[in-house]
């Protein structure tokens, strides 16, 4: 059974972390234990693992993962030095602070009388009208929302398209480089080892990981980094339109924090079942999720393509298109299958330790 699904659609998610397998069993057990005697039972149980390769983790199609990311302004790791295209306002992850915009995402919020134990803070407002009754108290804050979704990986159907249709793109072209890492980095739209293909388009090793390069500045056509690839599609940087700095303060307003974790499991016929369980957080699900997943990852017009998805997760019936620019020519990857199944997900509050302590005032 899968992490939610419209056949057994869940309440809550709990994710455990430990440093060791053995610590990781026994906090598994006691939290069943817990939440049995509390009334609530299992749905659903996915084993989850961080893949490695040397130190960094790499996903099942063999690409390095949780490269880019949004910095959040206030933090340690924002203290350290980001780039302004990174850099985001608490608000667009945390309820109760400021957004891009300087307004404070809307939150959930419960009547003050409850609050009897005085836990919450009140809702800030964006503006104090005269008049107005008192705020209700923020059951929000230093909360967020979390989408969650269980994806199925081809990792065979991957692997033997990009080595045929590499196959087929040398012959096409005459160009001997065009090989499987390439096709699927064109797919992707980074290298496996995480570098990108706008700072190392030929792929030379030991690059490292990169992120702070620019989609429209340093790569207008996509003649690196195809302009229909995952990253590019989830997010284009500044390469949507000419004012860069526009470019940026919008594509600012559909980020998420993500995390990935590698999984493989047995389905119900015995046969392995490898995927992806997605994890991401945001303040607003339609704005920042939603919109990346409907917008630009799904949308069969995107940045002049037409009759494409995203070639690497789009969902299609198996006759999907890939265009690889380059100065000569476009390489146009031809029936594409779909890689990925969603199995399973939903949407769930994140609640902060105030709002957990609030929950427990109210039993
Ligand atoms: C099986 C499913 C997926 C796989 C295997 C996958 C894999 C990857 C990889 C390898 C990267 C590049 C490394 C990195 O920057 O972390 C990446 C980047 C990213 N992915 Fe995915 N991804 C999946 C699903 C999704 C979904 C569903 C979304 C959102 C709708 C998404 C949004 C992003 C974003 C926002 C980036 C960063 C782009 C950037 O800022 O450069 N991914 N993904």
């Amino acid at each position: 059974m899968a992490v939610g699904s419209s056949a057994k659609p869940v309440d809550a998610v709990i994710v455990c972390y430990a440093e060791t397998p053995a610590l990781l069993k026994a906090e598994i057990t006691a939290m069943k234990r817990q939440t049995a005697g509390a009334g609530m039972s299992v749905t659903a149980e996915l084993p989850l693992k961080v893949k490695r390769e040397g130190k960094r983790a790499v996903e099942h199609f063999g690409f390095v993962d949780g490269i880019s990311q949004p910095i959040v302004r206030g933090t340690a790791r924002a203290a350290k030095g980001a780039a302004p295209m990174h850099l985001l306002a608490p608000g667009e992850f945390l309820f109760g602070y400021r957004d891009e915009h300087g307004f404070y995402p809307s939150s959930p919020s419960v009547e003050a009388a409850l609050d009897r134990a005085g836990i919450l803070s009140q809702v800030r407002r964006n503006r104090q009208i005269p008049g107005q009754p008192p705020p209700p108290r923020d059951f929000g804050r230093n909360g967020t929302f979390l989408v969650m979704r269980q994806f199925e990986q081809h990792v065979e159907l991957f692997d033997d398209y990009c080595r045929r249709a590499a196959l087929q793109a040398a012959d096409e072209s005459g160009d001997p480089a065009i090989d499987q890492r390439w096709v699927a980095a064109k797919m992707l739209g980074r290298w496996q080892d995480g570098s990108s293909l706008v700072r190392n388009p030929n792929g030379r090793p030991g690059r490292g990981v990169d992120n702070d390069f620019a989609l429209g500045a340093e790569d207008p056509q996509g003649h690196a980094c195809p302009l229909g690839s995952h990253i590019r599609r989830s997010n284009p940087r500044d390469s949507l339109g000419e004012d860069r700095e526009t470019q940026i303060r919008i594509g600012k307003r559909h980020r998420i924090l993500r995390v990935g974790r590698t999984y493989v499991k047995k389905d119900r016929s015995g046969k392995t079942e490898k995927g992806l369980l997605f994890m991401c957080l945001n303040a607003d699900i339609e704005r920042q999720y939603e919109f990346i997943q409907q917008t630009w990852v799904s949308s069969s017009s995107f940045q002049g393509l037409v009759g494409e998805t995203d070639p690497t997760i789009g969902a299609r019936g198996g006759g999907g298109r890939f265009s690889i620019p380059s100065w000569e020519k476009v390489t146009v990857l031809k029936d594409v299958p779909k890689f990925v199944t969603t199995k399973g997900g939903g949407y769930f509050f994140m609640p902060s330790r105030s709002a957990l302590r609030y929950m427990i005032s109210r039993l």
